[in-house]
């Protein structure tokens, strides 16, 4: 079978070969391959299965749903799995929070929410520059990648540098603040920086490392945005869904974006993503920004039923005492390693240990993978081990997946990391990162 994908499967492939596995059934935060082996899952689809693998609300609802023939496609026209959806949004997580947005859903990938909020803002400010941040991810095509840091993923014949600034994110310089050099940039009109239509920021930068904006820095941004009438994006497609402990990532901050970017676990494990627009700010025409997969009904109907999450008014407590539980035992690593140096950065349920070298992640990587437990790494060389389970992960199993991390820590640790490392991380399938500087370290619970 592996001989047929290497065959037939492009080169591209990636995660693949980060897990070297035929992967068959998955229920909750355990997954299974062909040879009945079992694996802990704290890599959770890159932030697309917060409410683990067939969520037992969402199963229910598409069997269902399915079973009685209920509408697959449907393009934008309006569905009672639509409608279902919407309400359930508007009553578990708009009103609740005193949050006042339009919802536009755009084609399935998170990236496809991206396109649609920079396009919005570019058409409304008549503007086409954008600001986006060292280190940010936000996907892959040409727009979205433009705004993605990531050097690896750029070449000048893409054309996808064109109208972006980057500048630096909280932390990257250390202990300055960095809203410091936007708003001198944004004021002197010397500066180079021509007035953006969009500042677009993700509050927890996943793939660029684990990097937490902190709450001030947030409202800093946020102010000059509305200063200068700037669009403000808020891309909580990996850090939002209750990933951070509140739906959004950008609750705890008080702060209130223009247009906010979701995807991933927004679908309940199905592709579905959709940009949230305030609605003194939906100037689109009937149709303007199109597509054919959008809305996807199996999404809406599996999205409407992991909803049923936050009916629970301790959902949140649950988040926040399994991050507490990820966030003493990686404490207790960096401590055991105190002369390694490692680093610890997070929030709410999202934890990144930055063991300072890229090969000593992958090791570890391979070594958890060895014995059961699925793990990925981020960072502008791949060194930091993304700690990301299931929001709903049961604790015995968070605590046996840990021990297994710290195991396979432990054993790189007492192996040394001088020998040959076998990399099968995106180190290897991304070779030759070359973002530049070291880490930005926002260390500790922000
Ligand atoms: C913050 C953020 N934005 C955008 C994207 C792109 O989403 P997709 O890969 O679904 O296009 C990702 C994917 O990891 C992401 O983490």
């Amino acid at each position: 079978m592996h001989d047929l994908i290497e065959r037939i499967e492009s080169n591209v492939r990636g995660y693949a070969r980060l897990f070297p596995a035929i992967f068959d059934t998955a229920v909750g935060s355990t997954l299974s391959d062909t040879k009945g082996r079992s694996y802990i899952d704290f890599f959770c689809g890159a932030g697309s299965l917060n409410y683990g693998h067939n969520n037992r609300y969402a199963k229910a609802a598409l069997i269902d749903y399915i079973h009685r023939d209920g509408v697959q496609h449907s393009l934008d026209t309006v569905t009672a799995a639509k409608v279902a959806f919407l309400e359930a949004f508007d009553q578990l997580i708009l009103r609740p929070r005193g949050l006042d947005y339009r919802i536009q859903f755009t084609g399935p990938t998170g990236t496809n929410a991206v396109e649609a909020a920079i396009k919005l803002a570019r058409k409304q400010t008549k503007r086409s520059h954008v600001v986006a941040f060292t280190n940010a991810y936000h996907g892959h095509s040409l727009g979205s990648l433009s705004l993605t840091g990531n050097q690896y993923f750029h070449s000048e014949f893409y054309g996808s540098h064109n109208n972006v600034t980057h500048l630096p994110f909280d932390g990257y310089l250390g202990p300055q603040d960095t809203s410091l050099q936007l708003k001198k940039m944004l004021e002197d009109r010397s500066s180079g920086l021509p007035m953006p239509a969009a500042v677009i920021l993700e509050t927890v930068q996943g793939e660029g490392g684990i990097n937490v904006a902190s709450d001030s820095w947030l409202r800093r941004i946020a102010s000059l945005c509305e200063q200068h009438d700037i669009r403000l994006i808020v891309d909580d497609i990996q850090v939002g869904n209750g990933r951070t402990g509140r739906f959004f990532s950008f609750e705890q901050a008080g702060i209130r974006p223009d247009f906010v970017c979701l995807s991933k676990s927004i679908g309940g494990g199905l592709p579905m993503s959709l940009v949230l627009i305030r609605p003194e700010l939906d100037n689109w025409q009937p149709g303007e920004h199109t597509g054919t997969f959008r809305g996807n009904n199996l999404a809406f109907v599996a999205a409407a039923g992991v909803l049923k999450h936050w009916e629970d008014v301790s959902f949140e407590n649950q988040i926040a005492s399994r991050g507490e539980l990820v966030f003493q035992r990686l404490r207790g690593i960096c401590d055991r390693y105190r002369d390694a140096d490692f680093r610890l950065r997070g929030r709410g349920l999202i934890w990144g240990l930055d063991v300072r070298s890229g090969d000593l992640s992958s090791k570890i990587i391979r070594g958890a993978f060895d014995k059961g437990l699925l793990i990925e790494s981020s960072g502008n060389q791949d060194q930091v081990l993304k700690i990301m389970p299931a929001l709903t992960i049961e604790l015995p199993l968070l605590d046996e997946g840990m021990a297994i991390l710290e195991k396979a820590i432990d054993d790189c640790m007492a192996e040394g990391t001088s020998g040959v490392v076998q990399q099968v991380s995106p180190a290897v399938v991304f070779p030759d990162l070359s973002m530049a500087l070291g880490s930005c370290s926002m260390e500790g619970q922000n």
